[in-house]
């Protein structure tokens, strides 16, 4: 993902330091983890990893990739593609009114305050995608587990969203 002052660059020289200047280390604290790219990097190669971060972004992000260590099942919601559900919802599939869609009243053209960051019904898929992971959350459809591997697929999907 795009983050200011993201590290993704960086990784390679942070491994080295720890791997060659300090190779007995076996644990690793990511203290502004943002993105959690750093944190990834170190869990994927083997290290235990702990993120930490003020951003509730960030604590999604690092919930669902440092905090879990295989895929949810989606048992109890009983959808074995939940992500491709999602995609596919459109809002005359639900009952959900446009008062409840945040980002197309404050970061569409159609809003108040007609800003440009999504095309109407990219943000419109946004809210639907996000109410539904609430609702599903809400009727515990869905375990912790399962409700932040879904938010952190939606927050890692927005940046790629073309206009
Ligand atoms: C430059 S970004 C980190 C980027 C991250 N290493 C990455 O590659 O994505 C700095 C992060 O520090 C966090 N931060 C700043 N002050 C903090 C504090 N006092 N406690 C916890 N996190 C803090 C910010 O929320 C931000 O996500």
């Amino acid at each position: 993902m795009r983050y200011i002052g993201g590290k993704s660059l960086l990784l390679e020289n942070i491994n080295n330091v720890i791997t060659s200047e300090i190779p007995k280390v076996s644990s690793v604290v990511d203290l502004f983890a943002g993105s959690g790219i750093v944190s990834n990097s170190f869990k994927s190669n083997g290290y235990r990893t702990i993120s930490n971060d003020f951003l509730y972004f960030s604590y999604v992000m690092s919930r669902a990739s440092i905090g879990l260590n295989r895929k949810p099942s989606f048992k109890k919601l009983g959808i074995a593609d939940p992500v491709r559900y999602l995609n596919a919802l459109t809002i005359a599939d639900t009952s959900y009114e446009i008062d409840q869609c945040f980002i197309y009243n404050n970061y569409s053209p159609v809003g108040d305050c007609e800003r440009m960051y999504f095309q109407p019904e990219n943000a419109m898929k946004i809210d639907i995608i996000r109410l539904t992971i609430e609702k599903w959350h809400t009727e515990e459809l869905i375990s912790e587990d399962e409700y932040f591997y879904l938010l952190s697929a939606l927050i890692n999907a927005v940046p790629f969203i073309q206009t």
